[in-house]
C-alpha cells in the first residue's frame, strides 16, 4: 500500500496538518529529516458466560467474512449486548497491508456502526493521511466489538469473549503489519501489562503469527495529550520503515 514519499506529497501533507490545526506534528521542527516520511487470557475470574460459552478460537475458525460479521451482529457472549445500539465489526480493506486495531467503540461508533468515526477518528484520518494512507485503504477494528457503558475500560471477561472475532478477521485479512492503537489495544494483543510508553517505539511481533506489530499512543489521548503526538509520528514513521523492509 502506497506510503508517499515524494517533496509533492510532503508538503501536501504538511498542508493538511496545519489545516487541521495540529501544530505538534510540526515535522519541520522536528529531528526527523524532512523526507523520511513516513491477558489476555485474562482470568476468567468473575465472568457471566461460563467458561463453555465462550467462543474459543474453534468456534469460528473457518468463517467467512458474512458469517462472522453475522455472527458479531447477534453476539450475546458478554453483558455488553445489553447496552450497545448495534455492534461495531471493523471497516475497511479486507485485504490490506495495514490492520490498526483500537480499543472499543465509543458513542459515535456505537451509533453509527463503524470504527473510529468521531473525534478521534479524525485524528486518525489525519495521522493517516500523513502517511499517504486513506482509510479505504487499511483495515480497523477494536479489541472490542461494542461499547462498554460510559467508555470505561474493557473487562478481562468482555476481552476474553470479543478475542476470537478479532483473531479471525487477523487471520482473513493476513495484513503486514498490524498498529495497536493505545494501551489496552497493545497491552492485549502482546499479553502484556508493560506500560504503553515502553511498548511504543519499536518492532514487536503479533503472537506466532510473525506478523509485525507496533503500538502507538490513541489517538483520543493525543487529543488530550498533543505534547506526544510527535512519537505517535515517529512510530508511523517506524511502521511504513517496516513495511518498506520487508518488500
Ligand atoms: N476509540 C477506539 O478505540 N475505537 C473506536 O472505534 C473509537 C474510539
Amino acid at each position: 500500500m502506497g506510503a508517499g514519499s515524494s517533496l509533492e506529497t510532503r508538503k501536501r501533507q504538511l498542508q493538511y496538518l496545519e489545516a487541521m490545526g495540529i501544530q505538534a506534528w510540526d515535522l519541520r521542527n522536528s529531528a526527523i529529516e524532512p523526507l523520511a516520511v513516513e491477558q489476555n487470557i485474562a482470568e476468567v475470574a468473575g465472568m457471566d458466560a461460563s467458561p463453555a460459552d465462550i467462543p474459543g478460537q474453534s468456534a469460528v475458525s473457518g468463517f467467512d467474512w458474512e458469517t462472522l460479521r453475522a455472527r458479531v451482529k447477534v453476539c450475546t457472549l458478554c453483558d455488553l449486548h445489553t447496552s450497545r445500539t448495534q455492534s461495531v465489526f471493523g471497516v475497511g480493506n479486507r485485504n490490506a497491508d495495514w490492520l490498526l486495531i483500537g480499543e472499543a467503540p465509543g458513542r459515535d461508533e456505537d451509533q453509527q456502526g463503524e470504527p473510529f468515526v468521531g473525534r478521534a477518528g479524525q485524528l486518525l484520518n489525519a495521522m493517516l493521511q500523513a502517511i499517504g494512507l486513506q482509510r479505504e485503504q487499511i483495515y480497523i477494528a477494536n479489541i472490542l466489538k461494542c461499547r462498554p457503558p460510559g467508555n470505561r475500560d474493557p473487562r478481562p471477561q468482555e476481552v476474553v469473549c470479543c478475542e476470537p472475532y478479532l483473531m479471525r478477521q487477523i487471520e482473513l485479512i493476513q495484513p503486514r503489519l498490524i498498529l495497536a492503537l493505545g494501551r489496552i489495544a497493545a497491552q492485549n494483543l502482546l499479553n502484556t501489562e508493560t506500560p504503553i510508553g515502553q511498548l511504543r517505539g519499536r518492532v514487536h511481533q503479533f503472537r506466532d503469527t510473525g506478523i509485525p506489530l507496533i503500538a502507538t499512543y490513541h489517538p483520543a489521548y493525543l487529543l488530550r495529550s498533543p505534547v506526544e503526538k510527535r512519537k505517535a509520528w515517529q512510530d508511523l514513521q517506524l511502521a511504513v520503515e517496516t513495511l518498506q523492509e520487508q518488500v
